[in-house]
């Protein structure tokens, strides 16, 4: 059977989406594009790569469409405890500090998928937070099918695992086949389209968690990410990425933390 991509159409789409979102296909990744690329033709009953190739360079919705379609959206609420046991026990008494005379704490999800980080990150502060205290989290993707789960808040049992009991009981409304996240935490949180290409705009923000996102960037698109973080924190905020991933010999102006729970970076000037 002849190749359903040839070499040219795998260059230009792997050019394409590399320089629309930063996500980085390898040769040895071309499986996942290729099969994600024979779902999108079939559903747009078109026969080579290259008709599709053809439309994506002119309609910018259909390209949202394709970079939805290759991005890997596993999350889970908790994902990684020990970065929310350090916003406990460190980053909060930290900017509680820092922040006394605000007391309004701005945290960005980057990457956020389908909302169980943001919505972890928001029940965590709704404890933890002294009276008085407000917040905010942005959750930003460029998956649009992940901000539509996020924005509805609904669970189904599986994915809910993971959730301590009494935050169950405390923060989601039972449904027959799962959990409905409560409007009094839902309305902290704004979901909102961005792709890390760009500048988000925001500025002053205290706290950025973008985890298991930059994995999936070459090194330039990481660097350049890092870069607008900076820009968007406040002098003395602090930065959580994946554990797997790590700012280590990017030359960033970030300060490397380690603490008894776990390790991220900090803003410090
Ligand atoms: C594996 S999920 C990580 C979700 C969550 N942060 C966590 O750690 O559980 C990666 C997310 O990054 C998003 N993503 C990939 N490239 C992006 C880009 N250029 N801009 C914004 N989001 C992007 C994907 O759509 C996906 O939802």
């Amino acid at each position: 059977m002849a190749d359903f991509m040839t070499e040219i159409d795998f260059e230009s789409f792997r050019r394409l989406i590399y320089d629309e979102s930063g996500i980085h296909f390898s040769a040895t990744n071309r499986s996942i594009l290729e099969s994600r690329l024979r779902e999108r033709l079939r559903e747009k009953k078109l026969q080579t790569p290259s008709e599709y190739y053809a439309i994506l360079i002119k309609d910018k919705e259909e390209l949202k469409v394709l970079l939805d379609s290759v991005t890997t959206n596993l999350t889970r609420f908790f994902r990684n405890q020990a970065h929310f046991d350090a916003v406990q026990n460190f980053v909060v008494p930290e900017l509680l500090k820092l922040r006394a005379t605000e007391r309004n704490l701005r945290f960005w999800s980057a990457g956020c998928s389908t909302g169980e980080e943001p919505y972890t990150i928001a029940m965590m502060l709704r404890e933890i937070l002294p009276a008085g205290w407000k917040y905010e989290v942005t959750a930003s993707d460029i998956s649009l099918k992940s901000l539509m789960v996020g924005k509805e808040g609904f669970y189904t049992d599986s994915r809910v695992q993971g959730i301590p009991e009494a935050f169950l009981g405390k923060y989601f409304d039972k449904r027959p086949n799962g959990f409905q996240i409560k409007e009094d935490i839902k309305k902290v949180i704004r979901f909102d389209y961005h792709n890390l290409k760009n500048d988000s705009g925001q500025r002053g923000l205290d706290v950025v968690f973008c985890r298991n996102v930059l994995i999936y960037f070459d090194e330039a698109a990481q660097k350049a990410s890092i870069e607008r973080f900076w820009d968007a924190m406040a002098p003395k905020s602090f930065l959580f990425i994946g554990h797997s991933e790590s700012l280590f010999g990017m030359n960033t102006k970030f300060e490397f933390v380690k603490t008894d729970w776990a390790c991220f970076y900090k803003k410090s000037i």
